[in-house]
């Protein structure tokens, strides 16, 4: 058995895009197990950059790519996607979607702008997607999922079911306009036209390529800390980007994973509101965010920046199973004198060591920094012994402070740009090879 489930320890945009991406060349196949089109990857294949909202990185090398059922689907952004992929040159008849994927209508995105408008101060800054209101028509049951979209009797009989309410909550509660029954049917009768070879029992294609001995790679989208449950509440998104996640998300069984490899960038940022203790309000997050592009892949939006923070990448640690670390953006970093990683909070007076779960408390946590020396740039390294020793040294301590090996290294936006250190499809726990036993 030979799965990896890939996480995000922060708060999102750690570089799983790049990550996946490059680990894809070795995999079977790769699901996408919650989120929707509010995440955004960047992947960069030779002098082209692609921006993925849906559709796993695991396209550009041809692998099956599978949409799973924990996903909400905007089928006009699955369409659109399609198209640019193909319109490139990359193949897109490897992609199979859930039929209990729920979908996005027209409703659950003006629902998701109003709803933010309405909350005024308390706004949680989301993408606008319509992400919270689809996952929300899903625990209340009146969701629509990708197969009942694709059945011409049951689709038109709930949706007409639903505009009646979500009409009058537009009109009554918000005093916006509402939605035309019949042109919603019409354009999602045609994407349902143009999806519907896509439709599979996904959680079934991906049990039998993991009992054929295939390698799956799980894609978590956002981070950790965005996790309905265990994040920043309420400023999160709506599902479950923990490795626990894909289970529930792609239909497999705890016991069939093997590995969760947990991305950590160099530094941290976070898109949208919420408290942020290791944030840079002033120039030194300026220089990291011009330096690092840190603006929303889809939304644009600029990031807020700041250092690394262990207590939250360790939090994310315990709550996937997190067996090895990908350390992303390291070259970002270089050329600052010195840099910090918080190893601890203050917290009236005393210190904290472990996430605080209660909101208020994160948001009055103070960074307690470590200052480690800075490097001149990373260069191309082959190896680990090629980099700057300062750049070795932050590695050791990210190891030491996390309890886990680093075995991946992510030196840059193109593939060639980086470092694994062993086999994270191989059988075992854990990667051995530790820089700090170099
Ligand atoms: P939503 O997922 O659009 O409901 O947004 C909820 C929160 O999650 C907001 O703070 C968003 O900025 C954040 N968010 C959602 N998707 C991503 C992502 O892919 N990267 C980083 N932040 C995200």
């Amino acid at each position: 058995m030979s799965t990896l489930v890939l996480v995000g320890t922060q708060w999102g945009d750690e570089g799983k895009g790049k990550t996946t991406d490059y680990l894809a060349a070795r995999a079977d196949m790769v699901v996408r197990y919650q989120g929707g089109n509010n995440a955004g990857h960047t992947v960069v294949v030779g002098d082209r950059e692609f921006r993925m909202r849906l559709v796993p990185s695991g396209v550009f090398h041809g692998k099956d790519c599978v949409i799973g059922n924990g996903v909400v689907l905007d089928p006009s952004v699955l369409v659109q996607e399609l198209d640019y992929l193909a319109g490139h040159g990359v193949a897109v008849d490897r992609i199979w979607v859930s039929g209990g994927a729920h979908v996005i209508l027209p409703y659950h995105i003006r629902l998701d702008q109003l709803e933010e408008e309405r909350r005024g101060p308390y706004r949680l800054g989301t993408t606008g997607r319509g992400i919270g209101p689809a996952y929300a028509d899903k625990a209340a049951r009146i969701g629509i999922r990708f197969s009942e979209l694709l059945n011409p009797t049951v689709f038109p009989a709930k949706l007409r079911i639903n505009l009646e309410e979500k009409n009058h909550l537009l009109q009554a509660v918000y005093g916006a306009s509402g939605f035309d029954e019949q042109e919603v049917l019409d354009q999602y009768l045609a994407y349902a036209d143009r999806l519907r070879p896509l439709a599979a029992d996904t959680s079934l294609l991906i049990n039998r390529a993991i009992d054929r001995g295939d390698k799956v790679l799980f894609e978590g989208a956002q981070g950790t800390l965005l996790d309905l449950d265990h994040g920043t509440y309420p400023y999160v998104t709506s599902s479950h980007p923990v490795a626990g996640g894909a289970c529930i998300g792609a239909g497999v069984g705890p016991t069939r994973i093997n590995r969760v490899l947990g991305v950590v960038k160099a530094y941290t940022s976070r898109v949208g509101d919420g408290p942020f203790p290791t944030e840079l309000p002033g120039p030194e997050g300026d220089w990291i965010r011009e330096r690092g592009q840190e603006y929303g892949t889809i939304t644009r939006r600029p990031r807020r920046c700041g250092w690394l923070d262990t207590v939250i990448v360790r939090y994310a640690a315990r709550l996937s199973g997190v067996t090895d670390l990908a350390v992303t953006r390291l070259d970002i970093l270089a050329g600052l004198e010195r840099v910090r990683i918080s190893t601890a909070y203050r917290l009236d007076n005393s210190l904290v060591t472990e996430f605080p779960l209660d909101g208020a408390d994160f948001a009055a946590c103070e960074p307690v920094y470590e200052d480690l020396p800075g490097w001149t740039a990373t260069g191309e390294p082959l190896g680990l012994a090629d980099l700057p020793a300062a750049a070795r040294a932050y590695l050791e301590r990210v190891e030491e402070l996390c309890d886990l090996p680093v075995a991946v290294v992510s030196l840059g936006r193109e593939r060639g740009q980086t470092l694994e250190l062993c086999d994270l499809f191989a059988a075992g726990t854990a990667c051995a090879a530790k820089p700090s036993r170099l």
